[in-house]
């Protein structure tokens, strides 16, 4: 939509409690995506939803689902996410097991495949799966929780991966995930992001709409 920069709101910033109704919402908000983080209490010290979560949340909306698996061993469960209704699914680099493996998997089993990269893990770890993703997500925060501050320093990521892409002529969505604001999104779809995932100032926003215009400006 618009200028081609794509907003996902992370709807762990939001009221759990409503999730149903929150779904809903979001068609009026005029996302592109929408973010689900998944956190099983290994890979990551928090735990937050799963597949049968998302199966219950998926006919309220058209919008694609993006969900972010945070977890140990993302090859065991990527057919239960697939079957709940997950239009992306993106797993870390950094979790065990084989990520060409879960690419494929998630490939085979009819979804987009992305690829996550957290603030420790040098760009060069991610680099060869790059052209083989929708997605790729550079982590702006530790992953874990909503509401940190964005790390300045994830900008020379976004950066290699943007010039990555350009130099394999690829039109993998190079995504920015952990403390975006309106502060700081300037910089980052600068730095060669086209996707701008955001919970806390979304969902903290007394004017979302205007904020999700302003993001996209
Ligand atoms: C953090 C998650 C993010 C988070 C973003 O581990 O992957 O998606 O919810 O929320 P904010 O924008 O609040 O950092
Ligand atoms: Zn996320």
């Amino acid at each position: 939509m618009g200028n081609g920069v794509m907003i996902s709101p992370s709807i762990l910033a939001s009221d759990f409690g409503e999730l149903r109704s929150t779904i809903k919402r979001l068609n009026a908000w005029k996302v592109d995506r929408i973010h689900i983080d998944v956190m099983d209490g290994n890979f990551v010290p928090n735990i937050t939803i799963g597949p049968q979560a998302i199966a219950a949340i998926r006919d309220a909306t058209k919008i694609q689902f993006e969900t972010h698996l945070m977890i140990e061993k993302p090859h065991r469960y990527i057919k239960e996410f697939v079957d709940s209704g997950s239009d992306i699914i993106i797993v870390h680099c950094e979790a065990e097991g084989n990520s060409t493996r879960s690419i494929n998997l998630i490939k085979r089993y009819g979804a987009k495949a992305g690829i996550a990269i957290s603030p420790q893990t040098n760009f060069e770890v991610a680099r060869s799966y790059l052209s083989r993703v929708d997605t790729f997500l550079v982590m702006g925060v530790h992953p874990g929780f909503g509401g940190q501050r964005f790390m300045q320093k994830s900008l020379s990521k976004i950066a290699q991966a943007r010039a990555r892409a350009n130099d394999l002529g690829c039109d993998t969505h190079i995504a920015v995930d952990g403390g975006i604001n309106q502060d700081n999104a300037k910089a980052v779809v600068l730095a060669g992001a086209d996707e701008l995932v955001v919970g806390t100032a979304l969902f903290g926003s007394k004017n979302p709409i205007a904020l999700i215009k302003k993001l996209r400006n």
